[in-house]
C-alpha cells in the first residue's frame, strides 16, 4: 500500500479556511495535522467527530518553543512531512491612520503572518527534505498585492489594512525569494490567494468551486516550481 502523505495546516478555527483546506487534503488522502490555537483546540476536541478525522495539535505561531514542540510532533508520528500549509493569521488595525497605528499591535501581526511562517519552514525544512514530493503553500491575500491595491476599480483598493496588508505583501516577497533558494531542491513553494478577490464576488468565508480547483491541482502537482 502507498505510504500516505502528510500535511500540516497552521489554523483551525476564525472563519474556518484551515478546516476547509484540511478537509480537501482529507479527501485527497492525506494524513492532516491542524494546527491549533488553544481556544480552537479545546472547542475541536470536545467535538468527537473532529478527533477521528484530523490530527488536532496546540500550537502558539507567537512562540518559538510551540513551533519546536509541532516539529517534534511530526517527527515522532511521521517521521516526514510532504505538504507545509501556511495559513493562520492575524488582522488588526482597520482603517488606522498613521496616528492611530498601535506598533505593538503591528508586531504581534508579524509574529503570526510573517516570522512564524519562516520560522515553521526553517523547522520543517529537514521533514519536508524527507518526502519524496514536498511542497509549501503560503496562504495570502489580494490586499498584499500592490498592483492590485493600486487599482482603484479594485474593490478592496480603498482598504485600509495596514499591518495586514504589508505583512502579505512580505509574505508575498519573502515567498518569491524562498521559490528561487528552493529551486534546485524538490522543495515547491506557492503563495495562494483562496479568495481571489478579482471580481469581488466571493463570500470571504467559503472557498468557491473555480478556486478549490486551484488548490485541488496545487496539492496534486508534482515537482512544480510555479508560485
Ligand atoms: N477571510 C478572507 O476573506 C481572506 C481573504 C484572503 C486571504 N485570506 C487568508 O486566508 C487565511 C485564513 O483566513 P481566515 O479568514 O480563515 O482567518 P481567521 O478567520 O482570521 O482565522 C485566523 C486563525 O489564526 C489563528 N491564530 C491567530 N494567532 C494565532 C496564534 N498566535 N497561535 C495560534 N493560532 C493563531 C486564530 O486562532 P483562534 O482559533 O484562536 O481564533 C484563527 O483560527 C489567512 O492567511 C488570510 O490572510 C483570507
Amino acid at each position: 500500500m502507498e505510504e500516505k502523505r502528510v500535511a500540516v495546516v497552521t489554523e483551525a478555527g476564525g472563519n474556518g479556511l484551515g478546516k476547509s483546506f484540511a478537509n480537501i487534503l482529507i479527501k485527497y488522502d492525506y494524513e492532516v495535522v491542524l494546527a491549533a490555537s488553544k481556544g480552537s483546540f479545546e472547542k475541536l476536541t470536545k467535538e468527537e467527530n473532529n478527533l477521528s478525522q484530523y490530527n488536532l495539535f496546540e500550537v502558539d505561531f507567537k512562540s518559538r518553543e510551540s513551533l519546536t514542540a509541532l516539529k517534534k510532533h511530526v517527527l515522532e508520528t511521521y517521521g516526514k512531512l510532504d505538504l507545509l500549509i501556511n495559513n493562520a493569521e492575524v488582522v488588526n488595525g482597520f482603517g488606522q491612520k498613521i496616528d492611530q497605528i498601535n506598533i505593538d499591535e503591528v508586531r504581534e501581526l508579524y509574529e503570526v503572518n510573517l516570522f512564524a511562517v519562516i520560522q515553521l519552514i526553517q523547522l520543517l525544512k529537514p521533514l519536508l527534505e524527507k518526502s519524496d514530493d514536498p511542497s509549501i503553500i503560503n496562504i495570502t491575500s489580494a490586499l498584499g498585492d500592490i498592483n492590485k491595491m493600486r487599482d482603484e476599480g479594485f474593490c478592496y483598493s480603498g482598504y485600509g489594512l495596514p499591518a495586514y496588508a504589508t505583512s502579505k505583501a512580505a509574505l508575498n516577497m519573502y515567498t518569491h525569494l524562498q521559490c528561487r533558494e528552493f529551486k534546485p531542491s524538490k522543495i515547491a513553494i506557492h503563495t495562494f490567494d483562496p479568495i481571489a478577490m478579482k471580481n469581488c464576488t466571493h463570500n470571504s468565508v467559503f472557498i468557491c468551486d473555480g478556486i478549490k480547483d486551484e488548490f485541488v491541482s496545487l496539492i496534486k502537482k508534482e515537482k512544480s516550481r510555479v508560485e
